[in-house]
């Protein structure tokens, strides 16, 4: 397993850690990923598996790095700290890692959420306060609303046919040391890489390297400075494959080939902005996620 430091907190999270979104595989497979090194567990208060994970680290939480999201229907002061009460019974422990705001609320004024997730890192509860979903101009509100304490990461969709990140927020984190946390690596399911692969480069890669594609396709996110990758699976057998993804190093040669001939997404500023809009009209008729 290889290790990259979170922002610039001197902690060290696995390249490759466990995603929990639909998981319903039961705590063996999340125990195999501990055991292998992916001491870096994903879920949120949203996917109904706090639970099994608390269940799975139990005799382990010390050495685990637990990542759980508070719901934008929760953005309020008092919801924060109740969403954060919730999510500790569930993963059955006494402190969160990491606490990220699943997806920005427009309705709800930034400092007053930011507000209480600094109170939760005061009081010993949050170890570190994260985001997921924000583009810059989101990320930017945050960082002024913080008063004591630093966004340390951002959890955003980036795989080989979402590259929409690479349009600036991807630069604009690792300048600020603000590590991606890169949800969906795998697209959420290999098939959709494949589909976008004409000649077929991501199982050539794979064969010529005696790797696995889902072991290129996680590489690749893992070759990107200050990336970290949270794989979801089921199967023992996908998550011993996902947990030696970062155990070699693609060539420039490679990394060009899978860029240039799997066919990707890039979000631009024009379609970032229609879909802020659409989110804050849903959240303005109470669709909160
Ligand atoms: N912040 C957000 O808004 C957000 C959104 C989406 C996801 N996430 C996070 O990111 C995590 C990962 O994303 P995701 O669940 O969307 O999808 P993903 O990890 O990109 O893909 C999951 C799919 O890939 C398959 N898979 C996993 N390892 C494999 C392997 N070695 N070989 C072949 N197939 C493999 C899984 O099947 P099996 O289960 O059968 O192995 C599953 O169908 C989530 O679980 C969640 O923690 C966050």
């Amino acid at each position: 397993m290889d290790y990259k430091y979170l922002s610039d907190t001197g902690v060290q999270l696995p390249a490759s850690g466990l995603g929990t979104w639909k998981y319903t595989g039961g705590i063996e497979p999340l125990r195999t990923g501990i055991a292998l090194g992916a001491t870096f567990i994903d879920t949120a208060e949203s996917y109904g598996t706090e639970e099994v994970v608390g269940r799975a680290i139990q005799g382990k939480r010390k050495a685990l790095f637990l990542a759980t999201k508070v719901s934008p229907r929760h953005f309020r002061h008092a919801h924060v700290m109740t969403s954060a009460e919730a999510s500790l019974r569930q993963l059955n422990t006494d402190y969160i890692d990491l606490y990220q705001l699943h997806w920005p609320n427009y309705t709800i004024p930034i400092d007053e959420t930011v507000g209480a997730m600094e109170q939760l890192v005061d009081s010993g509860k949050v170890r570190f306060i994260g985001v997921s979903n924000f583009h810059v101009r989101d990320l930017r509100n945050a960082q002024k609303a913080m008063t004591r304490h630093k966004i340390v990461a951002n959890q955003v969709r980036y795989n080989l046919i979402d590259r929409s990140i690479e349009l600036g927020l991807l630069e604009y984190c690792q300048q600020q040391s603000i590590t991606v946390i890169a949800h969906s690596p795998l697209a959420t399911g290999l098939s959709n890489i494949m589909a976008r692969d004409p000649d077929g480069v991501l199982e050539k890669i794979a064969k010529h390297r005696s790797k696995s594609a889902a072991q290129v396709a996680l590489n690749w996110c893992i070759s990107k400075p200050g990336v970290v990758t949270i794989p979801k699976s089921n199967s023992v057998e996908h998550v011993k494959e996902n947990c030696a993804a970062a155990d070699f190093q693609l060539s420039g040669e490679e990394l060009q080939l899978l860029e240039t001939k799997i066919r990707c997404n890039r979000r631009g500023p024009v379609e970032v902005v229609m879909r802020r809009m659409a989110r804050h009209a849903l959240q303005l008729m109470g669709r909160n996620q």
